[in-house]
């Protein structure tokens, strides 16, 4: 196994407190410089439809300004290729998208949209951009992606999350079961596995120990502990986690 385990920070949520007042502060890309020095192995950002918080100048200035690859998520539309091509961002990272959801609630349903997303893959992967699907952890979702020439595949954690914030934890190892499964059959068919959403210090270990997982991608939580102890501090512990989970394969919830 590959023990080092990439950080990707997502800083989608430092724009959403910038865009609470409509100003410049506090600025998505110094953000973005923050975690490169604490750590962060690549910047996420997520481009929505709506531009609820990165807006088109941030993506712009992150390709201009961050030298760490950059993974843009976004919906499978013409409009987000367009943009994904003319920045050529390291990764992009097809998200399922609705308008009126707080978050991105549920992996892409690639077998159930495959001739929809199988020629954005196609398009994208041409001009060597990495391409990665965001996939609930099912066996059919990931040879779909397999085969319409997904590079990567994201695994959504975000209901393991839920599940442990809720205290149901026979729930929550359930479907970590079902990560641990779901990342070896998507690295037995050759694809890189990655995960996120949701992640905390407390739900973190588990993931981060299952092997064929090379990256993690985490955002909110992090944005939230920086109010309490600083940006840089959040994310050189959520390292520190991540690096001692990843020394302990057989990580488990105390
Ligand atoms: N990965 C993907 C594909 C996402 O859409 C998000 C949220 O934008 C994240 C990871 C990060 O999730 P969170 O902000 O909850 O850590």
């Amino acid at each position: 196994m590959s023990r080092y385990l990439r950080l990707g920070v997502n800083i989608d949520h430092v724009a959403t407190i910038r865009n609470a007042r409509g100003g410049k502060h506090p600025d998505p890309v110094r953000a973005a410089q923050m975690a490169v020095a604490a750590g962060a192995d690549g910047i996420t950002a997520h481009l929505r439809e709506d531009r609820r918080h990165i807006s088109d100048e941030d993506i712009e200035r992150l390709v201009r300004e961050i030298d760490r690859p950059l993974n843009l998520e976004m919906a499978a539309t013409e409009e987000m290729l367009t943009i994904a091509l003319r920045h050529k961002p390291h990764a992009v990272c097809l998200v399922p998208e609705r308008r009126e959801e707080r978050t991105t609630e549920g992996g892409l349903d690639v077998a159930g949209q495959h001739n929809h997303v199988a020629p954005f893959v196609r398009e994208l992967a041409a001009t060597k951009i990495r391409v990665s699907l965001f996939i609930e952890a099912n066996v059919t979702q990931i040879a779909v992606a397999s085969k319409i020439g997904a590079h990567v595949v994201e695994l959504h954690t975000g209901a393991y999350c839920e599940a442990h914030v809720h205290g149901d934890f026979a729930e929550r190892d359930r479907i970590l079961a079902r990560l641990k499964a779901g990342a070896k059959e998507a690295a037995r068919l050759g694809l890189e596995v990655h995960a996120g959403h949701g992640l905390s210090f407390e739900t973190v270990g588990p993931v981060a120990a299952i092997p064929e997982v090379v990256e993690l991608n985490i955002g909110h939580f992090l944005v939230g502990e920086a109010i309490f102890t600083g940006f840089d501090a959040s994310i050189r512990r959520m390292r520190q986690l991540m690096d001692e989970a990843r020394g302990n394969a057989g990580a488990q919830f105390a």
